[in-house]
């Protein structure tokens, strides 16, 4: 279970080798930035990428932002020098380290492990920075619930859809989109459930991966409504067109949350010695009780986490 629960709408992706997007991603809205050592990164610059983004997180200004980075995957050479670089260079500024590909609860004690050695070496918090675990394969997914368990430091579980659709040989070179042919229903509804599931159950964040169409902002919008209406807490996304979409869409509407706000009052007052210690009361026309109690409490909170 995370102690950690910070907003995470928007994602931003920013690619670790680039300067100029180094310095741009610091004055976007995004809830959180992740600063990109794996699939943006050319294998040729992933060692120069690792000092550019420790120089952007000690000397850059991310206002309040989250901020990780996104190291290789295990079946590379590059993870452990990629988390030691990093956290050695810029521990203090830096929240969560992302691992892509998880394929077992294993790989998520090795970093934890890495992490705590590092952390008493430099003289860190011992446990403060998160570990932010992707899902984007069969194994991965079997998996979700012993990773989701495997660290104190899990903070989010996150789909990776693009990897995940190319592992399972999903016939579709549009990532979000449903694959051709597949006319019965949402191809991803099971994968996304499987992790909301693994996240609700070990109380982390489920976030939503990217959509590749940055041109194309509806389209965003609704893969993005998708996991939203079942409760994810955020996306990623690529391009700043996406981030006030994002912040909006994981976010309730202004009308909902005022009526959540609403059932809280009218239950407490109906629960209180003055409403007459009732279990259940009207509010207009809808009966409302302590689950109603606790579904307002979710969109309140979410609703209070952006700033209504
Ligand atoms: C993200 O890493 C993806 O593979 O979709
Ligand atoms: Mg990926």
């Amino acid at each position: 279970m995370s102690a950690v629960n910070r907003p995470r709408r928007s994602c931003l992706a920013v690619p670790g080798s680039n300067p100029r997007f180094l310095e741009k991603a610091q004055g976007l809205a995004a809830d959180q930035v992740f600063l990109d050592l794996e699939d943006a990164c050319a294998p040729l610059e992933k060692e120069g990428a690792r000092h550019k983004i420790v120089e952007a997180l000690n000397q850059g200004d991310w206002g309040g932002k989250t901020r990780t980075v996104r190291v290789n995957d295990l079946t590379t050479h590059w993870t452990y020098r990629d988390v030691i670089t990093v956290v050695e260079g810029a521990g203090a500024n830096l929240d969560c380290v992302m691992l892509p590909k998880v394929q077992d609860a294993g790989q998520v004690v090795w970093l934890d492990l890495l992490l705590t050695q590092i952390e008493k070496t430099m003289g860190l918090e011992v446990g403060r920075i998160g570990i932010e675990a992707q899902i984007e394969n069969a194994k991965g997914l079997v998996n979700v619930d012993a990773i989701a368990a495997a660290s104190p430091r899990i903070e989010t579980i996150i789909f990776g859809p693009a990897d995940f659709m190319a592992s399972i040989n999903m016939k579709s070179l549009v990532v979000g989109e449903q694959p051709p042919g597949y006319d019965v229903g949402d191809a991803y509804h099971y994968i996304l459930m499987r992790i909301l599931m693994a996240a609700r159950a070990h109380d982390v964040q489920a976030i939503d991966g990217p959509y590749l169409q940055i041109r194309n902002v509806e389209g965003f919008r609704t893969v993005a409504g998708r996991s939203a209406a079942l409760g994810f807490d955020g996306k990623w996304v690529l391009h700043p067109d996406q981030i006030a979409v994002a912040n909006e869409v994981y976010a309730p509407s202004q009308e909902d949350y005022d009526h959540a706000e609403l059932i809280l009052d009218a239950y407490a007052f109906h629960t209180s010695e003055a409403g007459g210690k009732k279990g259940s009361a009207m509010l207009g026309d809808e009966m409302i009780d302590e689950a109603s109690r606790k579904m307002a409490l979710v969109v309140a909170g979410k609703g209070r986490a952006a700033g209504y």
